[in-house]
């Protein structure tokens, strides 16, 4: 029989142990580190015969014992087994998304409830409990003004009238309307009692457990009253905390990845993940994915809150990770940013490029 090592395969080191683990049903198993040597041996189909003649420092019938151990985890595959034609298949099917993307969708696709009764946990201490709010008290700030939202557009034009904009007015954005976009999106709707986490807020987007774990930084080019900086929206007072004076229409083409049109909006929203506060409740990995669902989730309802208000919206998947961090201040371990919104006043044209699709496109087009 001849044997393959699995393509759909990622090796690491956890507690200290070299780990293998197949995707995408294999579970993670810890090895004697020579078994990647026996694994790269197996790099096209062999027999364990042929594969133990390219290593001459092992037994032979060594080889032949380890990979039948190999085979049992599924590190190793069988030539013509429905397993290795699925591996070959996902492998050039995912093909460049091989082996960080799809490593963490198949990683994390078990498991779901491995960890159930995590709500009841009332072991937390109060050092242990992360804090509902992030806040910098030492911070100057900006406090906002309560002008309740005009949100009473009717959802169905909202809903159509929003559009990804890439060109803006060349004024600033009244910080009324800031002050209710960041309001709306983000502020606490209500508590409720989290057992042994105390009480959660809630907002107008659903998230993950209610753990709240996403804040919102805000990069102020262009609004009325406001100095340009970098701020962190401060939910429970509603204001502004100063984290870093300056904010330019270069620095912000440059932090959204070099997008020219990110220029002229006049302020970024920066998502950022406190991992703690999900992480304390939700200790299995798949709860990463909650995390950019949540994102996901606040990203569309400031979209539309920003369109009710009368602002042009954007989000942006495209941004230098580490330099927007630096820029807030963030360590890049315990907040990550993972998700950058935007806004100005809209031009007649949101997006000069969105042509109406004509005979051409479609004749272009697998329907
Ligand atoms: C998660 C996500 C990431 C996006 N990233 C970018 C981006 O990096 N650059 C960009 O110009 N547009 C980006 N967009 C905007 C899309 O291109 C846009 O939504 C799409 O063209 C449809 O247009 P519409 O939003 O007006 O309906 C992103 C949208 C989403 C939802």
């Amino acid at each position: 029989m001849r044997l393959r090592r699995a393509f759909c395969l990622t090796c690491y080191w956890h507690q200290n142990a070299f780990t293998a683990h197949p995707y995408p049903d294999g579970r993670p198993v810890a090895l004697p580190a020579p078994a990647a040597e026996l694994l790269d041996a197996f790099g096209t189909w062999s027999t364990p015969e042929e594969a133990a003649k390219t290593l001459p420092a092992y037994d032979p019938q060594t080889v032949t014992e380890a990979a039948a151990t190999l085979l049992a985890h599924g590190l190793l595959l069988a030539e013509g087994t429905p397993e290795a034609e699925r591996d070959e298949h996902l492998a050039r099917h995912w093909e460049h998304w091989v082996p960080e993307a799809a490593f963490f969708h198949y990683a994390t696709q078990h498991d779901v409830y491995e960890t159930a009764g995590e709500d009841d946990r009332h072991d937390l201490t109060a050092d242990g409990r992360p804090p509902l709010f992030t806040a910098y008290p030492q911070a100057h700030r900006v406090l906002l003004p309560r002008v309740p939202a005009p949100l009473d557009a009717p959802l169905g034009e909202v809903l159509y009238r929003r559009r990804t904009h890439r060109r803006f007015a060349g004024r600033p954005v009244p910080l009324p309307a800031l002050a209710a976009l960041l309001s709306t999106v983000f502020g606490p709707v209500d508590y409720i009692d989290g057992g042994g986490f105390g009480a959660l807020f809630r907002r107008t987007s659903p998230q993950g457990g209610a753990r709240q774990e996403l804040d919102a930084y805000v990069g102020i080019r262009s609004v009325d009253a406001t100095a340009p900086g970098w701020y962190h929206y401060n939910v429970r007072e509603h204001c502004l905390e100063l984290l870093a004076g300056g904010c330019t229409a270069e620095e912000l083409a440059t932090l959204c990845g070099g997008q020219g049109w990110a220029a002229d909006a006049c302020f970024v929203v920066v998502l950022v993940a406190r991992v703690e506060r999900m992480l304390v409740k939700y200790r299995n990995p798949r709860a990463y994915r909650v995390c950019l669902l949540d994102a996901g989730h606040l990203g569309q309802t400031f979209v539309l809150t920003a369109t009710a208000l009368g602002l042009g919206p954007f989000q942006t998947g495209a941004f230098h990770d580490t330099a927007l961090a630096a820029r807030l201040n963030l360590d890049g371990v315990t907040s990550v940013p993972l998700y950058v919104l935007g806004a100005g006043l809209p031009e007649s044209t949101p997006d000069p490029d969105a042509r109406p699709a004509g005979l051409t496109a479609f004749r272009h087009t697998t329907l």
